[in-house]
């Protein structure tokens, strides 16, 4: 039963998460529209909470690993923009993937003229710089009247951590080491950075999960990295898993605080819970033997305390994998998709660094497929509607808060739109307990 639960859930969470991107697009052609509306209960349940139905604009996204962009042109969406990416003389440019001529993928397109910076239309050769300004027209000759008077939008482009990354957004693009996600940035680290395939998410429900602490220990109980511990019950006093603490409205630390405030706390662990008129939860599993996962004593990122899961803007999570840290950053393609860069950051020298880099082809599988596979599976089977939330569920609230007031440029973009941001009273939904929060 076991086995066939495991094969079921693990195994064929692997085989099947996400799609490519080129799928994706392969399934649109032919005036399929690249993003219809969300149904109304979605709607409402974005508005109610100010959430964007696909991200928070005017931040750096990141887009693939530099390695991936070679020879040929890519074409990537991201909250809802089709971008042609291409690289001349180890120059990354993008503008915008619809050829203003007769709407043909530029990305389908080609560098005819290498060490021009251009990229040229597959359709009639229409050939565009990294400005967005056509610059020759083929079929035309070098005397068209067209190149002076066709501009399309070119998008910010960068390349840091060996990843490429692009501005989303209206205002003017930021430098970009002030979105770079903070654990990464810290000279010296080493990061292994892969990329997700595309998942069948709107993005909001993954940016929810990042935060809500309390399915970890439920629906991962089975994930490799969990399966022969010992998974204690998190907040059995009804008390909230995590304690909040702001950073300049940037970051959101989530501190694992309690124990150390309370060592009873850590020294009561529970694991095995009697529920009335219900029964006993686990069942008996008697093969967990190792205990729950020790906190790390020393944190390489300057201002957080060890232990602590840390949050950032536009939609990025750092959780605590021992003395590394794992990062998870949803990248909106659209209304209905989401990819992930995942990340393990932390200072690996020599030896270790050999190890990691030869362990990651394997965590990449059991944590960032299976693992966080387990969640993809959960969210691509969630609907929007009326939520009915419990005390615990502060923490989603919180950073649902914390992040539509803090987004570069939101507020403004928001009250501009004549939408006041008033939130729900949210306390009427919850039963008790709101006054340890
Ligand atoms: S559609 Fe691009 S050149 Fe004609
Ligand atoms: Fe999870």
């Amino acid at each position: 039963m076991k086995l066939r639960q495991l094969f079921k859930n693990e195994f064929l969470t692997l085989l099947t998460q996400g799609d490519t991107h080129e799928a994706l697009f392969e399934r649109e052609i032919h005036g399929h529209a690249p993003e219809p509306p969300l149904p109304e209960e979605a709607r409402q349940h974005l508005e109610r909470w100010h959430m964007p139905e696909q991200g928070f604009r005017n931040y750096w996204y990141p887009v693939m690993l530099s390695r991936q962009l070679k020879k040929r042109p890519v074409k990537r969406r991201l909250l809802g923009e089709d971008i042609a990416f291409w690289r001349d003389g180890g120059k990354v440019n993008a503008i915008a993937d619809r050829c203003p001529h007769r709407g043909a993928s530029i990305s389908r397109g080609h560098i005819r003229f290498p060490g021009s910076g251009t990229i040229t239309c597959p359709y009639h050769g229409w050939t565009y710089d990294g400005t967005g300004q056509l610059r020759a027209c083929i079929q035309e000759g070098p005397h068209s009247v067209m190149p002076s008077k066709v501009k399309t939008k070119a998008y910010p482009v960068e390349e840091r951590l060996n990843v490429i990354w692009v501005w989303i957004g209206d205002m003017e693009a930021v430098p970009i080491e002030e979105d770079l996600p903070v654990a990464m940035k810290i000279p010296g680290v080493a990061n292994l950075i892969h990329f997700t395939k595309v998942w069948n998410n709107n993005w909001s429900l993954l940016f929810d999960n990042f935060i809500d602490g309390l399915h970890a220990p439920y629906l991962h109980r089975l994930s490799p990295q969990f399966l022969l511990r010992k998974l204690a019950f998190r907040a059995l006093d009804g008390r909230p898993h995590f304690q909040f603490v702001e950073h300049d409205g940037k970051l959101l630390e989530c501190a694992h605080t309690r124990g150390a405030q309370r060592p009873e706390a850590r020294q009561g662990l529970v694991f095995e819970m009697e529920y009335p008129g219900v029964g006993k939860f686990p069942h008996n599993e008697w093969w967990r033997f190792r205990g729950p996962k020790m906190r790390p004593k020393e944190n390489f990122l300057p201002g957080i305390p060890p232990g602590s899961f840390v949050h950032g803007l536009p939609s990025y999570v750092h959780t605590v994998h021992k003395d590394l840290y794992f990062t998870q950053f949803i990248i909106p393609v659209d209304r209905y998709h989401l990819y992930n860069m995942c990340a393990l950051t932390g200072h690996l020298d020599g030896m270790r660094k050999l190890a990691w880099r030869l362990y990651y082809n394997i965590f990449s599988v059991t944590h960032d497929r299976i693992f966080i596979g387990q969640d993809t599976r959960v969210l691509r089977y969630s609907t929007f509607g009326p939520e009915r939330l419990s005390p615990l569920d502060q923490d989603v609230i919180y950073w649902r808060k914390f992040a539509v007031r803090n987004a570069r440029g939101y507020m403004k973009s928001q009250k501009s739109k004549g939408n006041e941001m008033n939130f729900p009273d949210e306390s009427a939904e919850f039963n008790t307990l709101r006054e340890v929060f």
